[in-house]
């Protein structure tokens, strides 16, 4: 059994027939800028749900911990968002520990990109603001605010989604207190380009004050 998984594995390919292309020493001068070029490309090649990312953040003993969120926004400074519940367990995390490392993935085109930095809260409007913008079922789940709680009961979940959503209906303008909007401002970012000789390209940006310097690094 474990060998024929093991088969298996090998058996499957990693990357699709047509790579992208990157050249590194045409990248521009900052990683926000050529994130977005990357973004859009990904969405051209229909990468499904290309805004999300893997977040991974430690425990108050080091212990890491990741999951997938959807990326926000990324602003010009260099700072990638995202929203959850500050009393989710990534939320304490987070409180004891801002250090993140984002890791968005899209196969079809052969391309890792990996950030590191600190998370932050934006700010409460900001997090007000974003938690409006999302449809009902989700301000419900968020109202409800037990992210990452034991469930004994599913139907507890039911009853929990029920009145949440009639708050909501009652007072449309409802928050809930501990949705957040996080920044995390990258320290380091770097894009990771699959070439099936494996030579990979990779290019790793700096943030050195105000601007940012670049290196190569080995596939
Ligand atoms: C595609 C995808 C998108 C998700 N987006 C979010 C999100 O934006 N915010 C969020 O709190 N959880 C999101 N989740 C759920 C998280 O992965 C995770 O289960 C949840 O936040 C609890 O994590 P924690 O226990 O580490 O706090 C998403 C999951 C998936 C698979």
């Amino acid at each position: 059994m474990a060998e024929s998984l093991r088969d298996l594995f090998r058996s499957l390919p990693v990357f699709p027939e047509q790579l992208s292309r990157f050249d590194a020493s045409a990248a521009p001068d900052d990683p926000v800028t050529l994130f977005v070029q990357w973004l859009r490309e990904a969405i051209d090649e229909k990468v499904p749900a290309p805004h999300s990312m893997t977040v991974s953040t430690t425990d108050a003993d080091g212990r890491p911990a990741s999951r997938v969120l959807i990326c926000k926004d990324v602003d010009e400074t260099g700072s990638w968002h995202f929203a959850s519940s500050a009393t989710s367990a990534k939320g304490r995390q987070l409180a004891a520990n801002p250090n993140a490392a984002l890791t968005f993935y899209w196969p079809q085109v052969g391309r890792q990109i990996r950030i590191r930095g600190a998370a932050a809260p934006i700010g409460a409007a900001a997090g007000a603001a974003d938690f409006l913008a999302r449809p009902v079922g989700s301000r419900a789940e968020a109202l409800i605010g037990r992210q990452s709680e034991i469930l004994d009961d599913p139907a507890d979940l039911d009853d929990a989604f029920e009145q949440a959503q009639a708050r909501i209906t009652a007072d449309p303008g409802l928050i809930a207190p501990a949705w957040t909007l996080y920044a995390v401002t990258a320290q380091e970012v770097e894009f990771w380009q699959a070439d099936h000789d494996r030579r990979h390209t990779r290019l790793q940006y700096q943030r050195t004050g105000p601007a940012w310097s670049r290196r190569r690094l080995w596939p």
